[in-house]
C-alpha cells in the first residue's frame, strides 16, 4: 500500500460524505498503532498478499483490547496445485501467498484468538463468480488497472480457465469472525 492509495481513500471518502474516518500508511505486520487501541479489526482480501501471516495476526492481536473481534473476509486455496498467474490480487506467483482455510484458521488460532464463526461461502461465490464470467468484459475490469490483463492491443485477455468456479480452483471465499482475547 502506498501513501498515495491512503490519499485516494481520504478523497473517495470526501466525495461521499464519509467524514470521521483516519486512513494511515503502514505495514500490517508492523501496525502503527498503541496495544490495545481498538475494540474491533476487519481485513477483507488482504492476508493472501502476506507471507508473514503469523505477524499479520499477531499484530492485529496485540492492537485490540480485551474482548475485542477480528473479522475476516478472504480467499483460502482451493484445489492443490499452481494457479494461473495473473489473479485478481497478484499478477505473478511472487506476490501470491495462498494457503488453505485450515491452515489460515490454524495461524489465526496461532495469534491468540478463539473463533466464533467461520463460515464457507465457496458455493455462493462460485455462483456469482459464474454470472461474472459470463459477461462481456467490464470495460473498468481489472485491465484497466494491471497491466498484465490486457494483451498487445490493451483489450482484456480472455480469463485463464484456473480462474473458472468449476472445482473452485482459485480459492474459497470465507467470512470468520473471532474475538480476541
Ligand atoms: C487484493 S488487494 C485488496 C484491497 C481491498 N482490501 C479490497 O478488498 O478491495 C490487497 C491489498 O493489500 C495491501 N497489502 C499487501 N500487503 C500489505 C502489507 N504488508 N501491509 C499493508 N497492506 C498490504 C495491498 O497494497 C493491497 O492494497
Amino acid at each position: 500500500m502506498t501513501e498515495e492509495y491512503c490519499r485516494t481513500a481520504q478523497w473517495l471518502n470526501g466525495l461521499v460524505g464519509l467524514t470521521g474516518i483516519d486512513v494511515h500508511h503502514g505495514d500490517v505486520t508492523r501496525l502503527p498503532f498503541p496495544d490495545a487501541a481498538f475494540t474491533a479489526v476487519f481485513s477483507q482480501h488482504v492476508q493472501m498478499n502476506v507471507a508473514d501471516k503469523p505477524a499479520l495476526y499477531h499484530e492485529a492481536h496485540r492492537v485490540l483490547a480485551p474482548g475485542g473481534r477480528l473479522a475476516i473476509w478472504d480467499i483460502t486455496a482451493g484445489t492443490p496445485g499452481p494457479l494461473d498467474h495473473p489473479l485478481p490480487w497478484a499478477d505473478r506467483p511472487a506476490h501470491s501467498h495462498l494457503i488453505s482455510a485450515d491452515d489460515l484458521r490454524a495461524t489465526v488460532e496461532s495469534a491468540g484468538f478463539t473463533v466464533r464463526r467461520w463460515t464457507d461461502h465457496t458455493d455462493t461465490a462460485a455462483t456469482v463468480m459464474q454470472a461474472f464470467l459470463a459477461q462481456p468484459p467490464n470495460p473498468l475490469g481489472l485491465h484497466t488497472f494491471v497491466p498484465a490483463f490486457t494483451d498487445e492491443g490493451g483489450q482484456p485477455r480472455p480469463r485463464p480457465r484456473r480462474w473458472a468456479p468449476a472445482g473452485h480452483p482459485g480459492g474459497r471465499d470465507r467470512l470468520i469472525t473471532h474475538r480476541g482475547t
